[in-house]
Protein backbone atom coordinates (compact mmCIF):
# COMPACT_ATOMS: atom_id res chain seq x y z
CA UNK A 1 0.00 0.00 0.00
CA UNK A 2 1.13 3.10 -0.64
CA UNK A 3 2.89 5.14 2.30
CA UNK A 4 0.95 8.30 3.04
CA UNK A 5 4.72 10.84 2.60
CA UNK A 6 4.37 9.24 -0.92
CA UNK A 7 1.01 9.78 -1.64
CA UNK A 8 1.33 14.19 0.05
CA UNK A 9 4.61 14.03 -2.29
CA UNK A 10 2.50 13.13 -5.42
CA UNK A 11 0.24 15.98 -4.87
CA UNK A 12 3.21 18.60 -3.34
CA UNK A 13 3.02 21.06 -5.95
CA UNK A 14 -0.93 20.85 -6.96
CA UNK A 15 -2.82 23.48 -6.26
CA UNK A 16 -5.28 23.02 -3.15
CA UNK A 17 -3.31 19.88 -3.38
CA UNK A 18 -3.19 18.87 0.45
CA UNK A 19 -6.82 17.95 0.09
CA UNK A 20 -6.60 15.72 -2.99
CA UNK A 21 -3.69 14.35 -0.67
CA UNK A 22 -6.23 14.29 2.20
CA UNK A 23 -8.58 12.19 0.34
CA UNK A 24 -6.04 10.37 -1.56
CA UNK A 25 -4.84 8.83 1.75
CA UNK A 26 -8.24 8.48 3.36
CA UNK A 27 -8.86 6.24 0.78
CA UNK A 28 -6.25 4.17 0.65
CA UNK A 29 -6.39 3.82 5.04
CA UNK A 30 -10.05 4.43 5.51
CA UNK A 31 -8.85 7.71 7.62
CA UNK A 32 -6.49 10.09 8.06
CA UNK A 33 -3.67 8.94 10.22
CA UNK A 34 -2.51 11.85 12.23
CA UNK A 35 1.18 11.61 11.61
CA UNK A 36 -0.01 11.95 8.09
CA UNK A 37 -1.47 15.40 9.28
CA UNK A 38 1.59 16.48 10.27
CA UNK A 39 3.69 15.27 7.35
CA UNK A 40 1.48 17.00 5.46
CA UNK A 41 1.89 20.46 7.25
CA UNK A 42 5.77 19.76 6.34
CA UNK A 43 5.71 19.01 2.90
CA UNK A 44 2.75 21.95 2.38
CA UNK A 45 5.04 24.14 4.24
CA UNK A 46 2.41 24.95 6.41
CA UNK A 47 1.64 25.22 10.50
CA UNK A 48 0.38 22.09 12.13
CA UNK A 49 -3.06 23.84 12.93
CA UNK A 50 -3.56 24.75 9.68
CA UNK A 51 -2.98 21.62 8.09
CA UNK A 52 -5.51 19.98 11.14
CA UNK A 53 -7.86 22.65 10.19
CA UNK A 54 -8.22 21.90 6.80
CA UNK A 55 -8.26 17.81 7.48
CA UNK A 56 -11.31 18.28 9.92
CA UNK A 57 -12.98 20.95 8.18
CA UNK A 58 -14.59 18.55 5.70
CA UNK A 59 -16.85 16.33 7.37
CA UNK A 60 -16.13 13.35 5.01
CA UNK A 61 -12.75 13.36 6.57
CA UNK A 62 -11.86 11.43 9.19
CA UNK A 63 -8.63 12.06 11.32
CA UNK A 64 -7.55 9.32 13.79
CA UNK A 65 -4.68 8.57 15.92
CA UNK A 66 -3.51 5.20 15.69
CA UNK A 67 -3.18 2.57 17.90
CA UNK A 68 -0.28 0.82 18.93
CA UNK A 69 -0.75 -2.18 16.81
CA UNK A 70 -1.72 -1.54 13.34
CA UNK A 71 -3.91 -4.76 12.32
CA UNK A 72 -3.83 -4.34 8.26
CA UNK A 73 -6.61 -6.34 6.17
CA UNK A 74 -5.07 -7.10 2.81
CA UNK A 75 -8.46 -6.94 0.40
CA UNK A 76 -7.03 -7.49 -2.68
CA UNK A 77 -9.02 -9.66 -5.02
CA UNK A 78 -7.23 -12.92 -4.03
CA UNK A 79 -7.86 -12.53 -0.02
CA UNK A 80 -11.19 -11.07 -0.87
CA UNK A 81 -12.63 -14.06 -2.64
CA UNK A 82 -10.68 -16.24 0.00
CA UNK A 83 -12.95 -13.98 2.92
CA UNK A 84 -10.96 -11.72 3.82
CA UNK A 85 -14.78 -9.85 5.00
CA UNK A 86 -15.42 -12.44 6.73
CA UNK A 87 -12.37 -11.44 8.54
CA UNK A 88 -13.05 -7.63 8.99
CA UNK A 89 -16.27 -8.61 10.75
CA UNK A 90 -14.32 -11.10 13.04
CA UNK A 91 -12.13 -8.33 14.05
CA UNK A 92 -14.19 -5.77 14.34
CA UNK A 93 -16.03 -7.87 16.49
CA UNK A 94 -13.20 -8.81 18.84
CA UNK A 95 -12.26 -5.16 19.10
CA UNK A 96 -15.10 -3.40 19.37
CA UNK A 97 -14.16 -0.96 16.33
CA UNK A 98 -14.65 -0.42 12.83
CA UNK A 99 -12.10 -0.27 10.02
CA UNK A 100 -10.31 2.66 10.03
CA UNK A 101 -10.85 3.14 14.01
CA UNK A 102 -8.67 2.65 17.29
CA UNK A 103 -9.47 0.80 20.37
CA UNK A 104 -10.46 3.24 23.55
CA UNK A 105 -7.15 2.06 25.02
CA UNK A 106 -5.10 3.26 21.90
CA UNK A 107 -3.74 -0.50 21.69
CA UNK A 108 -5.31 -1.40 18.40
CA UNK A 109 -6.25 0.19 15.11
CA UNK A 110 -7.66 -1.77 12.01
CA UNK A 111 -6.44 -0.57 8.69
CA UNK A 112 -7.08 -1.93 4.95
CA UNK A 113 -4.03 -2.56 2.40
CA UNK A 114 -3.55 -3.78 -0.48
CA UNK A 115 -1.76 -7.22 -1.83
CA UNK A 116 1.20 -7.19 0.48
CA UNK A 117 2.31 -10.70 -1.93
CA UNK A 118 1.26 -13.48 0.46
CA UNK A 119 -1.52 -14.16 -1.74
CA UNK A 120 -0.49 -18.16 -0.71
CA UNK A 121 -1.62 -17.93 2.57
CA UNK A 122 -5.04 -15.97 1.67
CA UNK A 123 -6.95 -14.37 3.78
CA UNK A 124 -4.23 -12.32 4.96
CA UNK A 125 -3.65 -9.76 7.99
CA UNK A 126 -0.48 -8.22 9.03
CA UNK A 127 0.06 -6.86 12.58
CA UNK A 128 2.63 -4.30 13.26
CA UNK A 129 3.67 -5.78 9.25
CA UNK A 130 4.05 -8.49 10.86
CA UNK A 131 2.20 -11.34 8.48
CA UNK A 132 -0.62 -13.61 10.08
CA UNK A 133 -1.50 -16.05 6.53
CA UNK A 134 -4.74 -18.34 6.00
CA UNK A 135 -6.43 -16.44 8.96
CA UNK A 136 -10.34 -18.06 9.85
CA UNK A 137 -12.92 -15.87 12.41
CA UNK A 138 -11.83 -18.88 14.57
CA UNK A 139 -7.97 -17.85 14.02
CA UNK A 140 -8.57 -13.95 15.36
CA UNK A 141 -9.03 -14.18 19.40
CA UNK A 142 -5.77 -15.68 19.81
CA UNK A 143 -3.61 -13.99 17.37
CA UNK A 144 -5.16 -10.97 18.90
CA UNK A 145 -3.80 -12.23 22.68
CA UNK A 146 -0.61 -12.10 21.48
CA UNK A 147 -0.40 -8.31 21.74
S1 LIG B 1 -4.16 -10.59 -2.23
FE1 LIG B 1 -3.92 -10.55 -0.12
S2 LIG B 1 -1.82 -10.98 0.07
FE2 LIG B 1 -2.08 -10.91 -2.02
Amino acid sequence: MADYKEIISAYKDLPGGIIEAYHAIQKEYSYIPEDAVVAAAQAFDISKARAYGVATFYSYLKVGKRGKNVIRICESAPCHVAGADKVVAALEKELGIKMGETTEDGKFTLEFTECVGQCQATPLITINSKPYGDVTTEKIPGIIAEY
